[in-house]
């Protein structure tokens, strides 16, 4: 058994170490008898998972106790719906920051469920860099700010987050705890599971008390954030699975050092990767430095037609998933938490001698 380099956006590589954990508790999880899968979610087995997998979320994001944690299926996409209906009821209206492929996708979605507010569109600087200060038009009655911290088809990250007066509400879908965050920024953060997490099907929402005011008539139970929240997210069965593998994750993340180190090293992985594609003519990427994103690498090749051939001899020497998303084009390299610096090398590297034969 050999495994490659997966520089998937998702679902994406998890740390070896909570693969191998997995492996060797998955017929029987805390000499419970059971893989955690086989759980009754509302057996004590599987709540002790639950609540360990929550503290430690809470301990690594340094998470106040006026903050709510739900873990909860439908991926972010649900979440694009469910926040115009829990959030957006005084106005009705919503500020969102247009900053890439997925802001764009939340933005189409919430405009089905409130008035939307596009408060800068990026679109006019080809996704290169986020909004400057003065570039913002907030609506002042709007319910709530909508950001995209990091856009993970774009590569495209918030250097500083806008100075708004509505609560700031932020999809980190792809780079939640790949560094540390201010949560009281924040009145409400929400990620799906399969980028730094765990795997798909999960979807963590951390809310501040204040925002559950209780979702607008004819909402889904299962999108109400106030019922999943007085239910424990546990409306229904769970993802049991996914919430029991994020709760290995968080447990890694702690030994690692937390997210400081984590921040630490994807400083260092992306420095590596971006200073290969500065230094050649071969390589580009269009977005400001100080916009670059530290999870979503795209790059494209000087010449397009060689880009089959280098995803075919990429994955040839174990390096995989590196074409750019089909609304982006080019090539792209995801770097999450769990690829080691080691597999950034090796990419490089990759590259240096790809170039040298082509270029
Ligand atoms: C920033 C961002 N938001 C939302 C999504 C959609 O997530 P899901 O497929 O879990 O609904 C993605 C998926 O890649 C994403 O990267």
């Amino acid at each position: 058994m050999k495994r490659a380099w997966n520089f998937s956006a998702g679902p994406a590589m998890l740390p070896e170490a909570v693969l191998q954990r997995i492996a060797s508790e998955l017929l029987d999880t805390n000499g419970s008898g059971m893989s955690a899968m086989e759980m009754s979610h509302r057996g004590k087995e599987f709540l002790a998972i639950a609540e360990q997998a929550e503290a430690d979320l809470r301990e690594l994001m340094a998470i106040p106790d006026d903050y709510r944690v739900l873990f909860l299926q439908g991926g972010a996409t649900a979440l694009f719906a469910t926040l115009p209906m829990n959030l957006a009821n005084g106005s009705g209206r919503a500020d969102y920051v247009r900053s890439g492929h997925w802001s764009d996708k939340a933005i189409r979605e919430a405009s089905r469920f409130c008035k939307v507010n596009v408060a800068a569109d990026c679109e006019g600087n080809g996704f290169s860099r986020v909004p400057a200060a003065d570039e913002y038009r907030f609506d002042p009655e709007a319910d709530y700010v909508h950001i995209t911290p990091n856009e993970t088809i774009h590569g495209l990250r918030f250097p500083e987050l806008p100075s708004v007066e509505a609560p700031l509400l932020a999809d980190y879908s792809s780079s939640i705890l790949s560094e540390p965050v201010n949560v009281r920024d924040y009145g409400l953060i929400y990620a799906g599971a399969q980028k730094n997490i765990g795997p798909a099907g999960l979807c963590i929402v951390i809310v501040r008390e204040d925002q559950l005011q209780g979702a607008r008539e004819g909402t889904p139970s299962l999108m109400d954030l106030q019922a999943q929240a007085k239910a424990g997210s546990m409306l229904n069965t769970p993802p049991t699975f996914a919430w029991y593998v994020a709760g290995l994750v968080f447990q890694w993340l702690k030994a690692e050092g937390g997210l400081t180190v984590m921040a630490e090293r994807n400083g260092e992985k992306a420095a590596l990767l971006y200073g290969a594609i500065d230094a050649s003519d071969f390589y580009s990427n269009p977005v400001a430095a100080e916009c670059r994103s530290r999870m979503n690498v795209p790059f494209f090749l000087a010449d397009p037609a060689l880009e089959d051939t280098f995803k075919a001899e990429a994955k040839q020497a174990g390096l995989l998933t590196l074409g750019g998303h089909r609304a982006l084009g080019g090539l792209r390299a995801s770097i999450y938490n769990a690829m080691p610096k080691e597999g950034v090398q090796a990419l490089v590297d990759f590259m240096s001698d790809f170039e040298r034969r082509y270029g």
